[in-house]
């Protein structure tokens, strides 16, 4: 069989994404994103995500096809990303990937959207060369505004544990939460970001959650940033009262070091750990440009191979959720039929 043409959804989150690949190779990603409407609220709202969802979801797919130039009766195989997730907003997704489905008779796959992300690095933009084919087992780190999880993929299709995960805030939501501190718009990554250029991140150093001894027995691979949030707050209100001006860069340059330092810590201890020298990283935050730097760094020095997905593909998307669906039919797995509901707290 030549390589499967899946079209993939994903309304997890903000983003609805439609996308198209047959087997490894990207024909179309269309992604309308809900963000504006949540930047007055500082974050995501669950039921104006779930409503935009409703509105962009036809349009998106209508795109799709028009971009990949095939009708529905040209695929092989339907995918959608099943959780975990907004209840509501993925509810939308699966919703619409069952009814068509059922108008078409296509097979239709549920995609753990976790694992939509690490598929994501199977696919390259139109006009890549796509990458060679990922080496398993690798370690993947996933880092976004709704997650923060350390998985090891011993074969993307069948076998995904999750090794430890966020206690409390995702980083990219910590993200966000420091830049309303600080003053900055929503989404608060890239402000931070841009904020931290010229700051000293060792000016003042903020707490690294979870990585201390004690709480490495349970913790090991766990995330947490609430404390880390709170810790920058503080910090901010009390020069507020003292009067003192609040260095934004330097603030901004210390949080985002604290937030790059636990993630790569964790995520090279769990390479080490585990016998595997290979590190993926997928999310929004990959976007992060100390993220970055700190991974090639560490991975230098711990002989990691590292591998980032390219930017486009690293944030939510339907071409992601396509790519497992086409090596789950390449895998011969059976689909998931119509019976599977959409689970916010699919593990
Ligand atoms: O993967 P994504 O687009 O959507 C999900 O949340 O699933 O990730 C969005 C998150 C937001 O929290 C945003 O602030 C963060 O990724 N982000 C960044 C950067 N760009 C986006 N965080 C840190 N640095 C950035 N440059
Ligand atoms: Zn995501």
């Amino acid at each position: 069989m030549s390589a499967p043409l899946v079209l993939g959804i994903e309304t997890s989150c903000d983003e609805t994404g439609v996308g198209i690949v047959r087997g490894r190779e990207l024909l179309a990603n269309v992604i309308s994103s809900s963000m504006e409407e949540h930047a007055r609220y500082g974050g995501v709202v669950p039921e104006v995500a779930a409503r935009a969802h409703l509105e962009a979801i036809e349009p998106a797919l209508r795109q799709a096809l028009e971009t990949a130039g095939i009708g529905f009766g040209d695929l092989d195989a339907l995918a959608v990303t099943a959780g975990p997730g907004l209840a509501g907003a993925l509810m939308v997704g699966v919703g619409a990937a069952k009814g068509l489905a059922t108008a078409t008779g296509l097979p239709l796959y549920g995609v753990n959207h976790l694992v939509g992300h690490v598929g994501a690095d199977l696919l390259r933009p139109p006009g890549e060369e796509p990458s060679p084919p990922l080496d398993e087992p690798t370690i993947a780190l996933l880092v976004s505004g709704g997650h923060t999880s350390l998985l090891l993929v011993r074969d993307l299709v069948t076998d995904v544990e999750l090794l430890g995960e966020t206690i409390d805030d995702a980083a990219g939501e910590a993200f966000d939460k420091v830049a309303r501190i600080l003053g900055l718009p929503y989404p608060g990554g890239p402000e931070i970001d841009r904020a931290a250029v010229g700051g000293d991140p060792a000016a003042i150093r903020f707490p690294r959650g979870l990585t201390q001894q004690k709480d490495l027995d349970r913790h090991r691979y766990d995330f947490s940033f609430s404390g880390l949030k709170t810790a920058v707050a503080r910090w901010v209100e009390r020069a507020r009262d003292e009067g003192r001006p609040v260095p934004v860069a330097d603030v901004a340059a210390g949080f985002r070091e604290a937030v790059a330092e636990v993630l790569l810590t964790k995520a090279v201890a769990a390479c080490v750990d585990s016998g595997v020298p290979r590190l993926l990283l997928g999310g929004g935050v990959v976007a992060n440009a100390r993220v970055r730097a700190l991974a090639e760094e560490r991975c230098a020095a711990a002989g990691i191979a590292l591998r980032v997905p390219p930017l486009s593909l690293c944030t939510d998307n339907g071409a992601m959720i396509a790519a497992v669906g086409a090596g789950l039919v390449t895998a011969g797995r059976p689909p998931s039929g119509l019976s599977f509901g959409a689970d916010s707290t699919l593990p």
